[in-house]
């Protein structure tokens, strides 16, 4: 779900990878105890860890940017790939001499890999003392005065309801300008490969009045850009009772209806969404995004094979005519300059070099603007770990992954270039990378444009007129 198209293509195993400092400095930390988060995976877990600040804040909380400053650090975690747990393991075992210097800090395990697996983290790690699911953020606190004494704190039920629609999250590193509004939890999918719907349980949505108000209290601070977020945000549903839609008659609040609710908020704040499902993204969801320009025309339908064989065993619902047919709906709809990018995996159990190469070609056909791009890993208790042997070999999965990197990498250029001699509307983010003298921001299809500074700043949208482009990033001049 992370979209960070310049990491992405020349990196994928960055997806799930640590994006530190997460936290901000508490200005109001005087004497408060002091709290390190440390987010990986999705922006879902990164969307989480600023409900647990808020959750800790009133607990008498304050964040710290810095682990050596924590008296409690929590490693929010992703458990999507065995690389991304390693990540964690090796992360550990630094907080064990951290500890070994102050054996007073507290260390917790939250997120999906804390969901996986439960009290076996206690046993295999010995530095953790909290281990909390998905579903037990409001709980934190309780098990912090647990650990306080002396004893291991445990929770990792799964709730039905639970969507923390309450809770006002605390931005953390946030550029003021973009941030993440999660609208539902879990996923009922069951994708053969997929280790979510054991980690994040049943799918369930958000209060839409819940959502459109965080929205509009993100605009009226100065944001300019929200992202929805759900492991599949086109299953979006909600009922309302008749006191809640008066004086329209009560009715289901469908994805579609959501968008058009925070569209209307303000036409200067754009929306974006992820992610999105092939077998479940409506036309209904694509004509909303037609009606309004500040909806971005950006659309993540991650294809994860183009072979439908492949796609039946990963339990995907949908086949290769039936995805190249969502495509072609977006096309028609949205012109063929919205933005559309994808995740595959290479290498899933039984695949053939002919089917791999469906994918190639499938990619030809769509021509993507990113992909994230992954090598199967194989996750305990899955249905594809119960049925179906794990019988490609690393190396040629690997393989498999460089030339699909390497596919997307042209894909990627040539939709870049496209843009040159374009004007493009930009949301300033802050400054670049490489230089306090130019700006970046991102352009409708979620690109990220480079330009020099003159008299703009974060939070203004201006027009670029791009003069050059990499595989990556679009470079221009305000016009
Ligand atoms: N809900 C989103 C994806 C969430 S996980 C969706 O349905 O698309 C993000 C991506 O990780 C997936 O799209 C998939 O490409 C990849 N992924 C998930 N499980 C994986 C596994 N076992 N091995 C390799 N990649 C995996
Ligand atoms: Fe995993 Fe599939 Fe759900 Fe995405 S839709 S989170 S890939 S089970
Ligand atoms: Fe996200 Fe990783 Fe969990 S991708 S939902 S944090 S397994």
């Amino acid at each position: 779900m992370t979209l960070i198209p310049e990491l992405t293509i020349l990196q994928p195993a960055d997806k799930e990878g640590i994006d530190q400092p997460r936290t901000s400095e508490d200005e109001l930390a005087v004497g408060k105890k002091r709290l390190y988060i440390e987010s990986y995976g999705c922006q879902m877990n990164f969307a989480d860890s600023e409900i647990v600040a808020a959750v800790m804040r009133n607990a008498g909380f304050a964040t710290t940017s810095t682990a050596e400053d924590a008296d409690l650090i929590f490693l929010n975690t992703c458990a999507i790939r065995d690389n991304a747990e390693q990540k964690v393991r090796n992360r550990l075992k630094h907080l064990t001499g951290l500890k070994r210097q102050k054996p007073e800090l507290l260390v917790g395990m939250l997120g999906c890999m804390a969901e996986r697996l439960k009290t076996k983290l206690l046993e295999e790690e010995k530095v953790v003392d909290i281990v909390a699911g998905p579903d037990a953020y409001r709980d934190i606190p309780k098990l912090v005065e647990e650990a306080e004494s002396g004893q291991k704190a445990v929770n990792v039920f799964l709730s039905r309801e639970e969507t923390y629609a309450d809770i006002a999250p605390i931005r953390l590193n946030s550029n003021g300008v973009t941030a993440f509004v999660s609208i539902m939890r879990g996923c009922d999918n069951m994708c053969s490969f997929c280790v979510v719907p054991f980690t994040r349980g049943r799918e369930r949505s958000r209060d839409p009045h819940s959502i459109v108000r965080e929205c509009q209290d993100l605009f009226d601070q100065g944001y300019r850009e929200v992202t929805l977020l759900g492991q599949n945000v086109d299953s979006y549903k909600w009922t309302e009772t008749a006191e809640e839609s008066a004086p329209q008659p009560a009715s289901a609040v469908t994805f579609a209806n959501l968008l058009e609710r925070v569209a209307q908020i303000h036409p200067d704040l754009r929306i974006r969404f992820s992610t999105s499902h092939p077998k479940d993204i409506t036309d209904e969801v694509l004509f909303t995004m037609a009606r309004y320009d500040n909806i971005c025309k950006y659309i993540h339908l991650p294809a994860q094979s183009g072979n439908s064989r492949v796609l039946k065993l990963m339990n995907r619902t949908y086949d290769r005519p039936w995805y190249i047919g969502k495509i072609d709906r977006i096309r028609e709809i949205l012109g063929q300059d919205c933005g559309i990018s994808t995740d595959m995996i290479s290498g899933f159990c039984t695949e053939t070099e002919e089917e791999h190469q469906e994918s190639l070609s499938l990619m030809d056909y769509v021509r993507y603007d990113y992909a994230y791009m992954f090598a199967y890993s194989e996750r305990p208790g899955t249905l594809a770990a119960k049925k179906y042997a794990d019988d490609i070999a690393e190396d040629v999965k690997k393989r498999r992954l460089n030339e699909i990197i390497a596919r997307q990498l042209e894909h990627s250029a040539q939709r870049n270039q496209r843009h040159i001699g374009q004007v493009q509307r930009v949301l300033i983010e802050g400054p670049s990378k490489r230089s306090d003298a130019e700006l970046c921001g991102r352009n409708d299809q979620n690109k990220m444009v480079v330009f020099p500074r003159g008299q703009y700043q974060k939070g203004q949208y201006v027009n670029v007129l791009v003069t050059e482009c990499t595989s990556a990033t679009l470079r221009g001049e305000i016009v």
